[in-house]
């Protein structure tokens, strides 16, 4: 008896679209003949004629008419890469509602509508799979839904966008300005031509939201995300760090505390001996610290045609699987519980800061004395050298609540000799 056929069908044949037919093209027969049933691509949708072309498919298995694949009743499971949220969500509905698993990479549709289309999937009996909407080809969705089902998990520390990770490594590496860092990012193809996202860490809240709810069993939110970007940081900052034992990251944090979800995206000093210290470039790693299995890392490329055609095409072997079996593959999905959130106040961290203060006698003291009003003790100081007439301060608090941290900063801010607008990031811990 021949195997079981599974006819898949793509929508959005844009650069990872492309990156999935290729390597369809060039691993089909290895990857049918690694599993018990036979995976077909028999659609690609696009509204762009030149797309389609370019992919250098039979004629016959191209249409600019994503219903074309949404409707027909022969396809099992759909692959959408068309991103962004509309219509990219209500394809999948509709494809759901058809009756077809769902593979999508489109972290931002799911951080925003990930867990009602994973209860309509549920309804019908169906599945969305996700693995290449966070960490491109890492090996982590999968890992963090059946591997880690029996352990808890205390906290995520993620570097999962590449374009800030390898800003952050040229400003390092090479004492480039952000500016130029970014420059750079674009030309060697690592960062959009408009990178508003990456630089403002919503691309990396998007995917802290995806992991959350699936590592927490809640509802993460992302308007509950506390989000900062990379914007404020200079190439001062990272030298600094690097002179005190650290390396500055873009973090995406979740951790389940008593009172709730605490979810934050922000740079963060990140301590040379860590293994997020290493991970440089585009690349990315999701650290993951839990009950059981105690410390994991998951590190590779988290983006690129490639990397992440390779997670999607190992999605659709598991919605082949889920088929040919009649499994539902839900673990942790299946209840996600409502949360309450902890506000980034209530939290406590360490925080670097650098001051330029004027340079002369009792500033130093009224600097220190504003956050010794507060309760806020230092474990830190450096006074650095001179920027014309003024000096530069380099402080690092030991562990504080936010809150007491900011009353004393605005004291410090309003000593009149004091420059306003100071670094200030927060230390891993
Ligand atoms: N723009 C993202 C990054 C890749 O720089 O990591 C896709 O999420």
């Amino acid at each position: 008896m021949g195997k079981e056929l599974v006819k898949v069908g793509l929508v959005g044949a844009g650069t990872i679209g492309k990156g999935v037919v290729d390597l369809y093209r060039r691993n089909i027969n290895l990857i049918n003949n690694r599993i018990d049933f036979e995976l077909s691509l028999e659609k690609v949708a696009d509204r762009d004629q030149s797309r389609l072309q370019a992919l250098g498919l039979d004629e016959k298995k191209l249409t600019t008419e994503a219903a074309d694949v949404l409707d027909d009743p022969q396809i099992e499971v759909v692959i959408e890469l068309i991103g962004g949220i509309e219509p990219a969500r209500s394809f999948i509905a509709r494809a759901l509602e058809n009756g077809k698993h769902v593979v999508t990479a489109n972290k931002d549709m799911m951080a925003h509508h990930g867990w009602d289309l994973i209860s309509l999937a549920r309804e019908k009996n169906l599945n969305i799979f996700y693995e290449a909407s966070v960490g491109g080809g890492i090996p982590l969705i999968r890992p963090l839904k059946h591997n880690l089902v029996a352990d808890r998990v205390r906290r995520v520390l993620g570097i999962v966008n590449g374009t800030t990770n390898y800003i952050f490594t040229r400003m390092d590496r090479d004492d480039l300005s952000l500016e130029d860092a970014l420059s750079e990012a674009q030309r060697l193809g690592f960062a959009e031509a408009d990178p508003t996202n990456d630089v403002e860490g919503l691309d990396a809240a998007y995917k802290l939201v995806i992991m959350a709810n699936l590592v927490f069993g809640k509802k993460a939110v992302f308007d509950q995300v506390h989000i900062e970007g990379i914007k404020g940081v200079t190439y001062e900052d990272i030298s600094y760090a690097r002179e005190i034992g650290y390396t500055i990251k873009l973090l995406a944090i979740g951790e389940e505390l008593p009172e709730g979800l605490a979810l934050r995206v922000h740079p963060a000093l990140v301590p040379l001996e860590h293994p997020l210290a290493s991970v440089r470039n585009e690349l990315n790693a999701v650290f993951i610290e839990c009950e059981a299995a105690k410390e994991l890392m998951f590190y590779g490329p988290g983006a690129g045609p490639m990397p992440t055609a390779a997670a999607i095409l190992s999605d659709v072997v598991e919605a082949g699987r889920c088929i040919r079996f009649n499994i539902a593959n839900g673990v942790v999905e299946r209840e996600l519980q409502d949360t309450g959130f902890v506000p980034v106040g209530a939290l406590e961290a360490r925080f670097y800061l650098r001051f330029l203060v004027e340079d002369r006698a009792g500033v130093f003291a009224s600097l220190a004395n504003a956050f010794a009003d507060e309760g806020v003790s230092l474990d830190m100081i450096i006074q650095k050298r001179r920027v014309g007439d003024l000096a530069e301060v380099v402080l690092v608090t030991h562990q504080v609540k936010e809150e007491a941290f900011h009353r004393a900063l605005n004291k410090v801010t309003d000593i009149s000799a004091i420059q306003p607008n100071p670094s200030i990031i927060r230390l891993l811990n």
